[in-house]
């Protein structure tokens, strides 16, 4: 089966983010494995606040919305704040669902207590905009798991080689299905998105 295409997403702004380490490391696995990888850290690429008004006329939302169409697996890591995923992840959400419909995603979150909630409100956005998810996230606390912006637990990596080895097992076999639903005649939820 083809390899699927990744979209790894940095949800912190923060310069020394350790979710940035973490997603940099996933993204060079899935490459690894012969995934085309897009890496999209707002940091570099500054994303406006959605505004549904005037989202389609910010320069380059174009060009992102079809790096977000390209992808089949997005693979989304942000730190938790508050209990939750942080603004700059929520932005990015905020500006797309028909992109995500069909699509998997995979979820890493940087956390002091595990971020299971911000797990569960990853997973509610992608029950929202008719996405799947993994059926777990991986989650990891800095200073324990990433010092001097390395991995330094064999724990965290062990869980990443099974995100990243089922993120590419099933975000293949989604993909396939997802094509033959979009060009395809039967009911289901993706025939609203069919053009
Ligand atoms: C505004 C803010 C709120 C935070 N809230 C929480 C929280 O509720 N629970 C938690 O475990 N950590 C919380 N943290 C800590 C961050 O999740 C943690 O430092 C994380 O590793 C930062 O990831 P980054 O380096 O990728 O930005 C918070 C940090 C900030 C700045």
């Amino acid at each position: 089966m083809t390899e699927p295409n990744v979209l790894a997403v940095v949800g912190s702004l923060q310069k020394g983010s350790v979710s940035r380490v973490v997603i940099g490391h996933v993204a060079e696995q899935f490459g690894a494995a012969g995934c085309k990888v897009d890496v999209l850290d707002f940091l570099k690429e500054p994303l406006a606040l959605y505004n549904p008004d005037t989202a389609h006329e910010l320069p380059g939302y174009a060009e992102l919305q079809a790096r977000v169409e390209r992808a089949d697996v997005i693979c989304l890591g942000t730190p938790d704040y508050h209990g939750s995923l942080s603004g700059a992840m929520k932005n990015f959400l905020d500006h797309f669902w028909h992109e995500f419909a069909g699509k998997l995603f995979a979820t890493i979150v940087a956390s002091h207590e595990k971020g299971l909630t911000v797990t569960d409100q990853l997973r509610t956005i992608a029950r929202q905009c008719y996405a799947w998810t993994l059926p777990y996230g991986v989650s990891f606390t800095e200073d324990i798991d990433v010092e001097d912006d390395k991995i330094v637990s064999d724990t965290l990596r062990k869980r990443l080689a099974m995100l990243v080895r089922d993120a590419r097992i099933y975000g293949a076999l989604l993909a396939q299905q997802r094509r033959a639903d979009l060009i395809g005649r039967e009911p289901g939820f993706l025939a609203r998105h069919r053009r």
